[in-house]
């Protein structure tokens, strides 16, 4: 029997019975040789919107120097303790309950911050929320790395993407879709966050590479 509280982008692992992302399974791989190249070693990584907490598991064992904080709202916790429960992992702490739309986040500096599809699952409000929770917690010079679909001049870059889009607005929340890319680029500099890559990734998905500034 499945202990973990499964949400419905989810599915069951027949071998594990640990909750599993589809998509994570086949981004983990390239968002991780990107991590590799662009953290620098000793890193303290705090993620946003852990999800099943995949992420947290692949990259804390590939890259033993970075410590990983993952984070979620609650109802994704015990998704993230069971991931942990089986990486064993001591640089794969526990994760915090952490809801971008709180004024108070529950972490004090981190070097670098690490989100994979949140920015086109929330509304713009909470997008901002999270763009000054980061500006709060990264300390000066750490990066800020978001992975996602973005649309470049107003327009969709596939046919999937633009299906993504209409159907999170439908399924999960009207105000939620994917965001221009320019705008995410303004959003981050109100919090002294500084495009300074914007890399191609599999299948139309890119990864922006922000540096915090004084
Ligand atoms: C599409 S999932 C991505 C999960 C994971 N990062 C991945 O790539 O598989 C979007 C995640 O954003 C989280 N999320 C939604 N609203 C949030 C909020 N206000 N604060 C923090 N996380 C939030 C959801 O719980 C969900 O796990």
């Amino acid at each position: 029997m499945n202990r973990v509280n499964i949400l419905p982008e989810f599915q069951i692992a027949q071998d594990s019975e640990l909750p599993v992302s589809e998509a994570c399974l086949r981004n983990q791989q390239p968002i991780c040789d990107v991590l590799t190249q662009e953290l620098p070693k000793h890193s303290v990584v705090l993620e946003i919107g852990s999800g099943t907490g995949q992420h947290a598991a692949f990259i804390s064992e590939r890259m033993p120097d970075i410590t990983w904080q993952p984070s979620e709202m609650a109802a994704r916790i015990a998704s993230i303790n069971a991931w942990r429960l089986r990486a064993g992992r001591d640089n794969f702490l526990p994760p915090l309950v952490l809801d971008v739309s709180q004024d108070l986040w529950p972490v004090k500096q981190v070097d670098a911050v690490f989100s994979a599809n949140v920015v086109h699952y929330v509304g713009w409000p909470k997008v901002r929320s999270m763009m000054s929770g980061i500006g709060r917690v990264l300390r000066i010079a750490g990066l800020v790395f978001l992975y996602g679909p973005f649309n470049y001049g107003g327009k969709f870059t596939s046919d999937g993407n633009k299906a993504l889009d209409a159907w999170l607005k439908a399924d999960i929340d009207p105000e939620a879709g994917i965001k221009d890319f320019e705008q995410i680029v303004l959003a981050a500099r109100k919090e002294k966050l500084r495009l300074i890559k914007d890399i191609a990734m599999p299948a139309n998905n890119r990864l922006l590479v922000l540096k915090k500034y004084m």
